[in-house]
């Protein structure tokens, strides 16, 4: 009885990580969408804009909840680095620890979240903490537009964030909720730049309330040979280690392609360098092929004991036929992706 007294008093919370991005970003002009500065305008601010998250006592909530918010970055996501991946996942495994935890927003640019949430996904699926939602979101115009994106699209993300029907990475934008394993940014311009390919969208947030079509764990989504990234990952006791990912290069396949560019990356390779390459990702044409220069480069990469994985170009499908073919298979992961899993799986190497 009295436990559950208590229990009703204890405030749910969202928690808000700020990294930067156009949703952050400010232009000189409020009818200029192109030439602004990301990563400008702390979180904190962009939450204030939002006049229907203040409470009474002006205080940020949600749905109930109380939101929180950290400052984890302030870059432009061409630039992310791993340190920033440490500093996001050491966060988010804090808060998501925390019982009054409901779930966790990380706004974030458009150019890499898919990057981000595929590596914050690997990595704390392994370690089971995704029994709440991660929900990056993003915006295409900055803040000073006339008519920017980004507080529906926070406004969206804090309701999959205080939501139990979701259990996963997310991202969320334009009311569309992706998959962290598929979701892929397709357009440079539109507000809607995010695609999950022939997967389809997971669901979708109209007017605060999800509509979710499939549950990203009803089946096996995870479309490669995941549960070699899954275990090898687990590797990562200590997260300081990510400071030391293995180096691992995307090639790509295309016309007079020579195979030059990997020849170089062996030539650099000493057995001392502390970024040593230690894989490939080829982003092959169409269904997995590989110019014929190219394809002897990859096997004295392969020779010479680098890893070398096969995806394809293709902005969508995956690889038929090709699993039992020379050099790993990247499982239908986009290249950005397969480079993050093949980082992850080669830990122990
Ligand atoms: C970025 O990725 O940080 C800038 C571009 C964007 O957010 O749309």
């Amino acid at each position: 009885m009295t436990s559950d007294v208590n229990k009703q008093f204890i405030a749910k919370q969202i928690v808000v990580l700020g990294t930067g991005g156009t949703i952050a970003g400010k232009s000189a002009s409020a009818t200029d969408n192109v030439d602004y500065v990301a990563s400008e305008v702390g979180i904190e601010t962009l939450l204030a804009a939002i006049p229907s998250l203040g409470d009474a006592a002006g205080k940020a909530s949600y749905g109930g909840c109380e939101l929180l918010c950290e400052q984890v970055a302030q870059v432009d996501s061409k630039d992310m680095t791993f340190e920033v991946w440490q500093r996001l996942l050491e966060r988010c495994t804090h808060w998501l620890a925390q019982p009054q935890v409901q779930g966790i927003v990380i706004t974030h640019g458009t150019d890499t979240l898919e990057e981000t949430a595929f590596f914050l996904h690997s990595v704390l699926k392994t370690h089971n903490f995704l029994s709440k939602p991660v929900v990056l979101t993003c915006a295409m115009r900055p803040s000073t537009a006339v008519a920017p994106d980004g507080p529906q699209n926070l406004l969206d993300a804090l309701a999959v964030a205080s939501s139990d029907q979701i259990q996963a990475v997310v991202a969320v934008c334009a009311g569309a909720i992706h998959s962290a394993v598929d979701v892929q940014k397709v357009h440079n311009y539109r507000l809607d730049a995010f695609s999950s390919g022939d997967a389809g969208a997971l669901g979708y947030v109209k007017e605060g309330n999800l509509v979710v079509y499939r549950n990203l764990y009803q089946k096996n989504e995870l479309k490669m040979p995941l549960s070699s990234v899954f275990t090898a990952s687990a590797a990562i006791n200590n997260i300081a280690n990510l400071n030391f990912l293995p180096r691992v290069e995307i090639v790509l396949n295309h016309s007079g392609a020579t195979g030059e560019v990997v020849l170089d990356l062996l030539a650099q390779r000493t057995a001392t360098s502390f970024n040593k390459l230690a894989g490939i990702v080829v982003a092959a044409t169409g269904n997995g092929t590989i110019s014929q220069a190219l394809e002897r480069a990859l096997q004295t990469a392969e020779a010479a004991g680098v890893v070398v994985w096969r995806s394809s170009r293709c902005a969508f499908g995956t690889l038929v036929g090709r699993e039992a073919t020379q050099f790993g298979d990247s499982g239908g992961l986009t290249p950005v992706k397969a480079r993050i899993a093949l980082m992850l799986s080669l830990i122990h190497h």
